[in-house]
C-alpha cells in the first residue's frame, strides 16, 4: 500500500502531466512576469553561473531555466518527474542540446537522484518547484552527494509567509483625511506544513497539491544537510508593474514580497 506522502506525489505527477500542454504553452519559451521580473534577476545573481560549469536544474518544467543556463554557456543536466513537460523542454530545446541533458526523474526518490552522479555538479537550481513536491528531504539529503565540495544550491518559492495557499488578496477603502484604497494579504495557515490543491494556472485542467512549508522547515533542512545560507532575496513587484488581474499579484502589491529566493553552500 502506498503511504499518505506517496499517494500526494501519485497525484501530483498526474497533474503536472495533464497540465503540461497549457503549462508549455503560458510559460512559451520567455517565461510569466511572475519568472521575468520577480525570479529570474535574483536567480541568475545568486547562483552566479560560469560557463563552463555543471548546474542542476531539478524540476525543471518546460525548460525555461535550462534553455537560459545553456545560452551562459552552462553545461545543464535538467530533469521532472512529468514525462509530457520533458518532451516539450525537449521541443524547445531544439538545436541548443549539445549542452543539455533532460530527465524524467522523481526528485523525492533517493535513488534516482543518485543515478545523476556524486559529486558532478558546481550548483543546483530549483525555480518555484519545491512547494510543488510532496516531499523535499530526500532531495536535501542526496544534493550534498551530488554538488562539488563547497557546491550551491538556489532556489525560489513563493514566500512562505505571505504567498501561500491559505493566502488572500484584500482591497480595502479608507478615509485619513483622504480616500485610500488600501491592498493587503491576509494568512491564516503558516506554521505546520499542509497540503491544499490550487491552480497555478487558472485554465489548468486538473489542480495541483501545493505543500506548504514554513521558512524553518526549508532552512534547517539545509542546516541539516550540512548547507549555510549565504544569499537570499525577497523579491516584490515593483508599483508600476500593471495588474495581471484586479486582485492578482503585481505593483499594487509591492510591499509584499511574493517570492523569495535562497542560496545556501555546502560547508564542505
Ligand atoms: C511550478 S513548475 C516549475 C517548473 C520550472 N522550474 C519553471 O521554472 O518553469 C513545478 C514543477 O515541479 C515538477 N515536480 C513536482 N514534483 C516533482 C518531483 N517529485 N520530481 C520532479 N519534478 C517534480 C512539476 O512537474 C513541475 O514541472
Amino acid at each position: 500500500m502506498m503511504s499518505k506522502k506517496e499517494n500526494l506525489n501519485q497525484e501530483t505527477l498526474e497533474a503536472w502531466e495533464a497540465n503540461a500542454e497549457v503549462w508549455d504553452a503560458r510559460m512559451g519559451d520567455e517565461g510569466n512576469d511572475f519568472f521575468n521580473i520577480l525570479c529570474w534577476p535574483a536567480l541568475a545573481s545568486l547562483l552566479d553561473p560560469k560557463p563552463d560549469s555543471h548546474i542542476l536544474d531539478i524540476a525543471c518544467g518546460n525548460g525555461l531555466t535550462t534553455r537560459r543556463l545553456a545560452e551562459m554557456g552552462c553545461s545543464v543536466t535538467a530533469f521532472d518527474f512529468s514525462a509530457n513537460l520533458i518532451e516539450y523542454a525537449k521541443k524547445r530545446l531544439a538545436d541548443r542540446q549539445s549542452k543539455v541533458d533532460l530527465r524524467v526523474l522523481d526528485a523525492t526518490n533517493e535513488s534516482q537522484l543518485l543515478s545523476l552522479g556524486e559529486g558532478k555538479f558546481d550548483s543546483a537550481l530549483s525555480n518555484m518547484a519545491l512547494f510543488d513536491m510532496a516531499d523535499i528531504e530526500p532531495l536535501f539529503r542526496i544534493l550534498p552527494k551530488l554538488l562539488k565540495p563547497n557546491g550551491t544550491f538556489v532556489f525560489s518559492l513563493t514566500h512562505p509567509c505571505f504567498n501561500n495557499a491559505s493566502s488572500m488578496h484584500v482591497v480595502e477603502e479608507m478615509d485619513d483625511g483622504e480616500i485610500k484604497t488600501v491592498y493587503s494579504v491576509k494568512v491564516s495557515r503558516y506554521m505546520n506544513p499542509y497540503s491544499q490543491r490550487g491552480l497555478a494556472l487558472r485554465n489548468q485542467p486538473k489542480p495541483q497539491v501545493y505543500f506548504e512549508r514554513p521558512l524553518q522547515y526549508y532552512l534547517n533542512l539545509g542546516f541539516q544537510n550540512g548547507f549555510v545560507v549565504d544569499g537570499f532575496e525577497e523579491r516584490a513587484f515593483p508599483s508600476e508593474t500593471p495588474q495581471s488581474t484586479p486582485l492578482g499579484w503585481g505593483g499594487k502589491f509591492s510591499e509584499i514580497p511574493a517570492a523569495l529566493v535562497v542560496r545556501m553552500r555546502l560547508t564542505k
